[in-house]
């Protein structure tokens, strides 16, 4: 579970500081997917920074399980936009060293591996170098790498961003039968609407900077696939985007 309270972070910039979060409140069920939307610069990365443990000086409390958020004890899975693939290591040792290193052991779950390949279907793949796989395979083997850390907690900003429509598509599917599998409790930051809408089992709106919750719903659609363009779908999708306007009124009403 994660307990998110009043949380609030400031960076210094040169013309003093600016706040990039403010008042922020959230709870996040064990083993809940969270679909975390806003508009460019209202924080959505900071939020996600916070939770990594890597913005240590916030304001508020910010819990995983009970106990104040740390790299070295909680087990944090991080894809960042970029894959954050190692580009002089093959496919297998980028997605085996990390939870070499996490454990500090020469062995990593073997079966446990075998089933990540083959269900993120890359098995064809092991030996290949990052520069060598197309955006949505580098993709697939970032999560690879980050689902073997077995973590508590997964975070991904924008990951799929860079994917074209059809491979983004194919990709949200994977991650999808693999989450479900295993149920991490994960907290995603996307542009897309849509996205937020298949993957989100929860949706948090942020609102423009300094970023605060707008609103935040359990999603009705949550991992349908059903097409996008299906009236409940297109409706859902007409409610956040007013939302991400910053139409309050309508925000209210959708609760
Ligand atoms: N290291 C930093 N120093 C100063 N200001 C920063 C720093 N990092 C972020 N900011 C500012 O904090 C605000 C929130 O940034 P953040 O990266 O969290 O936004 P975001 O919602 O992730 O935006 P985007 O959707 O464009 O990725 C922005 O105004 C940004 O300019
Ligand atoms: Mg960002």
């Amino acid at each position: 579970m994660i307990h998110i309270e009043d949380l609030s972070v400031c960076y210094q910039g040169k013309d003093g500081p600016i706040t990039a979060i403010e008042n922020i409140n959230l709870n996040i069920s064990q083993g809940e997917i969270c679909a975390v939307i806003g508009p460019s610069g209202g924080g959505k990365s900071t939020l996600l920074k916070v939770l990594a443990g890597i913005i240590k000086g916030y304001r508020g409390r910010v819990l995983i399980d009970g106990r104040k958020v740390d790299p070295k004890t909680h087990r944090i899975g991080f894809i960042p936009q970029n894959d954050g693939l190692i580009k002089w290591r093959t496919v297998e040792q980028n997605i085996r060293l990390s939870a070499k290193i996490k454990d500090g052991r020469k062995h990593i779950d073997r079966n446990y591996y075998l089933e990540l390949i083959k269900r993120l279907n890359i098995q064809g793949m092991k030996e290949r170098y990052p520069n060598q796989l197309s955006g949505g395979e580098r993709q697939r083997v970032s999560l690879a790498r980050v689902f073997l850390l077995k973590p508590h907690l997964l975070l991904m900003d924008e990951s799929f961003s860079a994917l074209d429509a059809i491979t983004r598509e194919e990709v949200r599917r994977v991650f999808l039968d693999v989450w479900k599998a295993h149920r991490v409790t994960t907290v995603f930051v996307t542009h897309d609407i849509n996205e937020a809408i298949f993957l989100g089992e929860k949706v948090v709106v942020l609102s423009a900077a300094p970023g605060k919750v707008v609103n935040m719903m359990h999603n009705p659609l949550f991992g349908k696939s059903c097409s996008f363009t299906t009236g409940d779908y297109a409706e859902l999708n007409r409610k956040l985007r007013k939302m991400l306007r910053g139409d309050q009124n309508h925000a209210a009403s959708c609760i």
